[in-house]
């Protein structure tokens, strides 16, 4: 590959555990951890190189980010449902589609998002009974679901049906990656899984483009992100299909993940609970009689944001990035040659002791003002890093500490008993089995007002 040999599993071990690695993408990372900061998988002519390293991480996002674009796997996954788009794209489209978006994530324009987040968290709550067992994940997902729509498009939309057709299509999208290196069938095959992307890509179609065509029809001017993206399809910058794309791709992006941060936030607490009991005294402190938060609390709730970063770091929603090297471009002293995919594991990163003490600990204080500037940035990094960035990441981060100061006002989620945990990849992680809570209505008298 170079002057110098990286190190890796060979062949044989790759035959003998493909398939087990595979299907346990996390096991597959914390084995290439083991390999070095800097590791060699090689199947034919396919070549990927791992890195495990905040330097390396550094490299390849931001110093070298122009010689890098986003992997063809990644691309290849998607296109059969949402094509190129702004998450998948590279070069002048990617920065044009990125820079149409970007007003509507202006930390001043989030900020009139508060509301909406906290008037959806307390209708979730007003439909919960003491005593009931949910499925948490699922709760999230309806939650964020109804936020993002609301928030970027003016749509009013909680419907399971594209929630669900979302989990099936990320589903086979996270075999597909799993797959990255067996026998490759054309995507119009009518095998089962092509079916079922076709399914779901319908369904979710069924849902999104009414909302598309309503904008177009009443010529409405929201502000909106909807109405940035019709307003540039017909002013010739964008075509039908790539509007749709889009709306597909930020609705995607923009409520699975944190659906997922706030179950595993929940799953976290009612395993610890001297840090549950910390964070409730925290919010029943600023909030003492249950009246709605405000955007204006959250500068007032800094435990509540250590909570969720610390909540990503021990699961993050997205465990890997992927790049390809589009030419020979020298990384940690190697030269990688063009066309190699290279792959860095938030997974692995947040789980290292060298860059993070006590990883298996869930620690919220090492997110303190004091501890944070400790923290590599480059180690850890729940929303990417470098040019590439999260594009909702201030509009998550804000929308993550609104529902839970919100939801926990009102409620504890207790384990439902017998549940055993496993994390469960399907292109993001979440807990296994929907995570099934108790939910124990607090005793804290609140207002009765609705925000
Ligand atoms: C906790 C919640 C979230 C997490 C953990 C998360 C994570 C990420 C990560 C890791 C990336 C970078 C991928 C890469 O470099 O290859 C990314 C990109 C992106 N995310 Fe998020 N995300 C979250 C919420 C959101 C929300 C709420 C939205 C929009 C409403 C959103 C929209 C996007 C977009 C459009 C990109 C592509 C940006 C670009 O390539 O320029 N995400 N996200």
């Amino acid at each position: 590959m170079s002057q110098k040999k990286l190190p890796g599993p060979g062949l044989w071990f790759l035959l003998r555990n493909g398939r087990q690695l595979s299907a346990d993408p996390l096991a597959a990372f914390e084995l290439l951890a083991q390999y070095g900061d800097m590791v060699l998988l090689a199947l034919g002519p396919r070549r990927m190189v791992f890195i495990n390293h905040p330097d390396l991480v550094r490299e390849v996002m931001v110093t070298k980010a122009a010689q890098f674009q986003k992997s063809k796997l990644l691309k290849r996954v998607f296109e059969d449902s949402v094509g190129n788009n702004v998450f998948t794209g590279d070069g002048d489209f990617w920065k044009r589609q990125r820079h149409l978006m970007q007003p509507a994530f202006h930390t001043r324009r989030i900020g009139a998002y508060a509301n909406i987040m906290v008037s959806h968290a307390r209708q979730l709550v007003d439909g919960w009974r003491d005593g009931q067992t949910l499925s948490v994940s699922r709760e999230m997902m309806h939650l964020t679901m109804g936020i993002v729509t609301k928030a970027l498009f003016d749509a009013d939309l909680r419907d399971d049906s594209a929630g669900a057709a979302f989990s099936r299509l990320f589903e086979v999208v996270g075999h597909r990656i799993a797959r990255q290196n067996s026998v490759r069938l054309p995507y119009w095959l009518p095998t089962r899984e092509n079916r079922a992307v076709r399914q779901s890509v319908a369904a979710i179609d069924r849902v999104l483009q009414p909302i598309i065509e309503e904008r177009r029809q009443s010529g409405r001017d929201t502000g909106d992100l909807l109405s940035m993206l019709v307003m540039a399809s017909e002013g010739g910058g964008m075509s039908d299909d790539q509007l749709r794309n889009e709306v597909m791709t930020l609705f995607g992006a923009g409520y699975e993940t944190t659906a997922n941060t706030l179950t595993w936030t929940f799953y976290l607490l009612s395993q610890h609970p001297e840090v549950e009991a910390k964070l409730l005294d925290e919010i029943d402190r600023v909030l003492p009689t249950g009246r709605p938060v405000t955007l204006d609390d959250l500068a007032r709730l800094p435990y509540t944001e250590m909570v969720i970063k610390e909540a990503m770091r021990c699961y993050p929603t997205s465990v890997a990035i992927s790049r390809d090297a589009v030419e020979d471009v020298e990384i940690g002293g190697y030269v990688i040659p063009r066309g190699t995919m290279v792959v860095l594991s938030q997974w692995t990163l947040h789980h290292d002791p060298r860059f993070c003490d006590e990883p298996a600990r869930f620690r919220p204080e090492r997110f303190s003002v004091e501890n944070e500037a400790n923290i590599d940035r480059y180690a850890y990094l729940p929303f990417g890093v470098g040019p590439r960035i999260c594009l909702g990441n201030a509009f998550a981060m804000m929308e993550a500490r609104l529902a839970l100061a919100t939801i926990l006002q009102h409620y504890r989620l207790t384990p439902a008993p017998g549940y055993i945990m496993h994390p469960d990849f399907r292109f993001t992680l979440r807990p296994s089995g929907g995570l099934p809570m108790v939910a124990r209505r607090r005793k804290i008298e609140n207002s009765s007002s609705s925000p």
